[in-house]
């Protein structure tokens, strides 16, 4: 047994090195990009596992068409990202292979479909190691319900917290298993910053930030006082405490859920809170979602590659809104807004208002194709 715990002991000196290690990177920082400025972005696009290809192929058209003459004058180059796929991730044993990341590192931002993470094992999440590798830390989650004044966004931390060494636990078989969770001081303090700016330049009064903070007393404990710490450079901004167990029961309180604006969470109640804030909104099928970094930015549907849908036969009535939700806010980033701007009406007439195309998930509603035709149909017309 000693020698068991000799051998997790020095596992763990490992990764806290690396961690601090980390830490450090984060501190000296990096440059964020200037798109208005640059004379040429090239966006990647990447299908993913399962549905994904399908609303990847329905989304591209939409793109194609918003950005017709960005792409006819060369100002913007779309590039497919080969190698994402589970099939070839498992035949190379890497959750990413080095040259598909290579490929994504020489875009300038993302646009990826769910991609299928095995259970159990020692293979990363894709989604976690592209996160990762290119420091991507602000997973940002816009929900709106506007009949009912829901207007919410979500600023999840992305690199560390539960997910950083998610795949790097200990075990002394048939004892125990270790897992670890990583609050460090400036990935929470970039977070944080993220979120008040956000708070500050839209004009929202609250920021909620949501932890379980009475029981994870260290990581939990930091976040929240660092993020008070953030907080005190934004007067005007009420930060509120709130621990996530009661904020899962606030977010289907009809009576108190809209006067929520901004929330700032750690990494795994961000994962699970944004899922139910999608449902809130309509179901995961319709919730874009941004993976910003100073460097590189990956924009993705909430949800993940529905292999069920596949073994059903239903992937053409997959609903491609979350995509093209994200490709709204790629755009946005990468400051084509007037296009942004345009897809985000076009997909409130299509989503909301007038619904005249409804995709289900199954054979009683309409196919994905057909619903992206009629976004191309809605966008003509505005
Ligand atoms: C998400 C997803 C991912 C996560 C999975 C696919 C690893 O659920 O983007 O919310 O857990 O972050
Ligand atoms: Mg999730």
């Amino acid at each position: 047994m000693n020698e068991a715990i000799d051998r997790v002991v020095e596992q763990f000196r490992t990764l806290l090195t690396e961690q601090i290690a980390r830490t450090e990177k984060i501190e000296r920082g990096a440059q964020a990009k200037n798109f208005a400025a640059m004379d040429k972005i090239v966006i990647g696009v990447a299908g993913g596992d399962g549905i994904g290809p399908i609303i990847m192929r329905e989304t591209r058209r939409v793109m194609d068409a918003l950005l017709a003459d960005e792409i006819a004058s060369g100002r913007v180059e779309i590039r497919d990202i080969d190698g994402l796929t589970i099939e070839n991730r498992l035949a190379l044993h890497q959750s990413v292979p080095a040259d598909t990341l290579a490929a994504i590192k020489s875009c300038d931002v993302l646009l990826k479909g769910p991609t299928t993470t095995p259970k159990g094992g020692t293979m990363e999440s894709a989604n976690v190691t592209l996160r990762r590798e290119l420091d991507l830390y602000a997973n940002v989650r816009p929900v709106a319900v506007p009949e009912e004044g829901i207007d919410w966004i979500f600023y999840r931390e992305n690199t560390e917290g539960e997910y950083v060494l998610g795949s790097r636990g200990v075990e002394i078989p048939g004892k125990l298993a270790m897992d670890f969770k990583v609050t460090t001081v400036p990935g929470t303090k970039r977070i944080a910053r993220a979120a008040f700016e956000y708070a500050k330049n839209n004009g929202k009064k609250s920021v909620a930030i949501v932890t379980k903070a009475n029981i994870m007393k260290k990581t939990d404990g930091s976040f929240s006082a660092l993020c008070h710490e953030v907080a005190a450079d934004y007067p005007g901004i009420e930060a509120e405490d709130w621990y996530i167990d009661i904020m899962t029961a606030n977010l289907v309180n009809p009576a108190i859920r809209s006067r929520f604006q901004v929330f700032l969470l750690p990494n795994l109640y961000g994962d699970i809170i944004t899922d139910e804030a999608a449902q809130i909104q309509g179901g995961v099928g319709t919730a874009g979602s941004a993976n910003i970094g100073d460097e590189y930015a990956m924009f993705e549907a909430i949800h993940g590659s529905a292999p069920r849908m596949i073994e059903e036969g239903l992937g053409e009535y997959a609903n491609p809104s979350s995509l093209m939700r994200a490709l709204e806010m790629l755009l946005r980033h990468i400051a084509l807004t007037d296009r942004a701007e345009k897809l985000s009406r076009a997909l409130n007439i299509c989503c909301e208002s007038e619904k005249k195309v409804v995709v289900t998930g199954d054979r009683s509603g309409a196919t994905c194709a057909a619903f992206a035709d009629y976004v191309l149909d809605t966008l003509k017309k505005l």
